[in-house]
């Protein structure tokens, strides 16, 4: 898995060293990536007519993806907003744009570039809008995990599933082991399908979906999951442990979800009388149970927008997207589930300047930011990625 950075060093910094922010960068760390050229100032009160005028530029050559944990800001200028799945389908459905921009993060942007034609160019306004989720699951890791298994006797009796928030290079692993990538919205018929192949599943990188989606929807126990930390040795799991185990969840967790707590659920309940708890599956399994609603992004979405007029709901997902359901149900009471939860930072990374100083470049003929996957690469992640989306129901799905 590639990408094309146009960023040159300023310092030759060790790996630990620390930058004044936005003065140097270093290329080879998630956090320092510069953009070539000006960025333009946050506070420029034309930036929004200078994005509207670059997209007016672009046309028919330009497809804008948001997601919906995007700014408002940013999102304003979406051509269409979604989940990760959504948009990796709408991306594949443009084939007639030249440039897709994809307001959200590098794995979605990877997906996009796998599931898009060659000539397409898929562009990230901000190199630095990662996942720490995706960061989890290392190709490396998860090979070396693969040994552990066939030592252990159980790698043939293993189908790796990843979940779409993961590298395009873990896709393909995934691809190449007969596996599949899933969705927080199919992660059950995805799961069904696997254990229908083989008797278990690495289920990566997300321990919270596959937990939860293991025990709440498919009727496992929790003593049919055990959880493989790549930074044990073996694992930190026995032999024994292996062989006994369905569920082989990676230790990984998003860096938002993971942080929503029990005594959350419990204040709200307290705090606001009647209150509907609504949670992504990406949350501890502990809070999950305390909820009432779990569901994908898109299903917190359909299940606000259904809601009863005066009826009161505590959100635990991102908070963009918690604040816009906020403002555009007024007729709800709408809060967002955790006082000590913030934005998720890499998703936030791409802001009105990261956006206008993309659409200006491809305006004026410079291709920046631009995601590629290398062809070995997204031969297999592809071949995962179709293997979802040619399960039954999928197609039709939102
Ligand atoms: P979905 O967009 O698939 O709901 O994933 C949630 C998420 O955390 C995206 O980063
Ligand atoms: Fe990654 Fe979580 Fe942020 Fe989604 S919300 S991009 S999974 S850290």
């Amino acid at each position: 898995m590639t990408s094309s950075p146009t960023s040159t060093p300023l310092s030759s910094g060790t790996p630990l060293s620390l930058f004044v922010l936005g003065r140097q960068s270093d290329p080879r760390s998630e956090r320092g990536v510069e953009c070539p050229g000006d960025l333009p100032p946050a506070s420029d009160p034309a930036l929004v007519e200078r994005a509207r005028r670059a997209k007016a530029a672009l046309g028919d050559r330009l497809f804008v993806l948001g997601h919906h944990y995007q700014r408002d800001e940013v999102i304003q200028f979406a051509d269409v907003t979604g989940d990760s799945f959504k948009l990796a389908r709408e991306a594949a459905a443009r084939p007639n744009a030249e440039f897709i921009v994809f307001c959200g993060v590098h794995f979605m942007a990877e997906s996009a570039d796998i599931l898009t034609a060659p000539e397409q160019k898929v562009i990230l306004p901000d190199l630095a809008a990662g996942c720490s989720m995706a960061d989890m699951a290392r190709l490396a890791q998860v090979e070396d995990a693969w040994d552990v298994f066939a030592d252990a006797g159980v790698a043939h009796l293993t189908v790796p599933v990843t979940y779409m928030n993961s590298s395009a290079d873990i896709k393909a692993f995934c691809g190449k082991h007969g596996g599949v990538v899933c969705t927080s919205s199919n992660a059950k018929s995805v799961l069904q399908w696997a254990l229908r192949r083989g008797e278990k599943v690495l289920f990566l990188p997300d321990q919270h979906l596959g937990r939860n989606t293991a025990v709440l929807q498919m009727g496992m126990s929790l003593d049919d999951c055990v959880v493989y930390d790549p930074h044990q040795y073996n694992g930190g799991l026995t032999v024994d442990e292996l062989q006994a185990a369905t569920m082989i969840l990676w230790k990984g967790h998003c860096s938002v979800h993971g942080r929503f707590t029990e005594q959350a659920v419990d204040d709200v309940r307290a705090r606001i009388p009647g209150v509907n708890v609504l949670v992504h599956p990406e949350c501890q399994h502990e809070v999950v149970l305390k909820a009432d609603f779990i569901g994908s992004t898109e299903f917190i979405i359909k299940t606000i927008r259904q809601a009863e007029p005066g009826s009161k709901w505590a959100i635990g997902t991102e908070l963009n997207l918690v604040k816009r359901l906020a403002h555009d149900h007024p007729d709800l009471e709408v809060v967002f589930l955790e006082q000590h939860v913030c934005y998720c930072a890499t998703m936030n990374r791409i802001d009105l300047p990261h956006l206008v100083w993309a659409l200006e470049n491809l305006a004026q003929g410079h291709v920046v930011n631009q995601i590629t996957v290398d062809p070995e690469t997204e031969r297999y992640a592809k071949a995962a990625l179709q293997q979802m989306l040619d399960l039954p129901g999928e197609t039709a799905r939102d």
